[in-house]
């Protein structure tokens, strides 16, 4: 009903999970009306090679909308390929690089909440060639997305527990940085990180409840559809180490996660002071001892909750050592950039970062 049935149809998948939980037998009854074109095989970190692929395919077919159905990785190449439809004389990756260009009219059905992608505009795209990973393009929304708690049984329980690790990140990113600057957006990312902790165990559980996975559902979204970062100072540094930890090794998104955030959070400590105290206080009740106890105690407390997803929290624990440091510090070097709320973390402040987690 939310698509013109005059439209042709791509419905874009990934791997086949869809069809274990009866998403796919949906998708085809509610367009049994439209002229339907389908691709199979996006991957998880989406890559340019196969957005090239699509992109193709969709102007062969003359596709008039798009239909991620999948995860964040599906709906991220989606909207790289509904700009690569609308500008078939730029190739993929100089879209990516050059940060946005308009699009034909894409959706999703959205199966597996962590990235916020359903309500956000951005799509981090990789290149198998060049084994980069990058978070530039952003363009437009989703026409709509549709979340379903009900088909999110079958996620796997690893699958489950990055994503609980990449939305209570995805808070971080926008909270952890210069206190008092909103204090209503404070209590948002609290509330969110508070009560994904409070669900994550029971969410990892093979028969979590409807109710716990809507709630799960809602905070992925919520935790990423610019409304935390209103008007705010933001970070990302955990974010783009991350990716480039997956761009060489290979680390699943939340993971590479939670393997760089204590080193960013120890090494920017300083200038984060006034938000990790109020983290310990507000989110771990810590309220005694002197300000380093209360970070220190508050940054073990998240170390706690990230093993307690079965999640790694050290570059060692993947066994990746100075050789990757060393890479990633020239590439961030190479990028130019200075990153993070202030504007001031290098690639000397990245190694830094890294060393921290060895
Ligand atoms: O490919 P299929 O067979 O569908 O299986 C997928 C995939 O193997 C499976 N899956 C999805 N829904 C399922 C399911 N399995 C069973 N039941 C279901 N209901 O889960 C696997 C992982 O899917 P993927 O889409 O890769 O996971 P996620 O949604 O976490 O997306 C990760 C990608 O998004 C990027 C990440 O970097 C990564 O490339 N991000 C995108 C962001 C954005 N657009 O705003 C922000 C994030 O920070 C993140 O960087
Ligand atoms: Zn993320």
């Amino acid at each position: 009903e939310l698509i013109d049935p005059s439209l042709k149809v791509l419905c874009i998948y990934g791997g086949g999970s869809v069809k274990k939980n009866g998403v796919y037998d949906q998708v085809r009854a509610a367009l049994s009306k439209h002229a339907v074109v389908e691709y199979w095989g996006v991957t998880p970190n989406p890559t340019v090679e196969t957005a090239r692929e699509i992109v193709a395919l969709g102007l062969r077919e003359k596709v008039d909308f798009l239909l991620a159905v999948g995860g964040g990785s599906v709906l991220d190449c989606t909207k790289l390929v509904a700009a690569g439809i609308r500008h078939p004389e730029i190739d993929p990756w100089d879209i990516v690089m050059q940060g946005t260009a308009t699009q034909i009219p894409f959706a999703s059905i959205m199966t597996m909440p962590a990235t916020g992608s359903e309500m956000n505009t951005e799509a981090v795209i990789s290149c198998l060639k060049t084994k980069e990973k990058m978070d530039r393009f952003a363009a437009g929304y989703p026409e709509f997305s549709i979340v379903d708690p009900s088909v999110l049984t079958t996620i796997p329980t690893r699958q489950k527990a990055n994503a609980l690790a990449d939305i209570v990140i995805h808070c971080t990113e926008q909270y952890l940085t210069t206190p008092d600057q909103n204090r209503v957006l404070d209590r948002f990312a609290e509330g969110i990180i508070l009560s994904v902790m409070e669900i994550s165990q029971d969410v990892l559980k093979p028969d979590a409840s409807y109710e716990t996975l809507s709630d799960y559902a809602f905070s992925a979204t919520m935790a990423l559809n610019n409304i935390l970062r209103m008007g705010v100072t933001q970070d990302w540094v955990t974010h783009l180490i991350g990716h480039e930890l997956t761009a060489l090794h290979g680390i699943t998104h939340g993971e590479s996660l939670t393997m760089v955030w204590l080193g960013t959070m120890q090494v920017l400590r300083a200038q984060k002071k006034g938000k990790l105290l109020q983290m310990a206080e507000r989110i771990f009740g810590i309220t005694e001892g002197t300000e380093d106890e209360r970070i220190d105690a508050g940054l073990r407390a998240m170390e706690v909750w990230f093993k307690s997803l079965g999640l790694a929290t050290r570059l060692s624990d993947k066994g990746i050592g100075l050789e990757t440091i060393d890479e990633i510090e020239r590439r961030f070097n190479a990028y130019g950039t200075l990153l993070g709320e202030a504007k001031n973390v290098s690639g000397a402040v990245v190694r830094e970062i890294l060393l921290n987690r060895l």
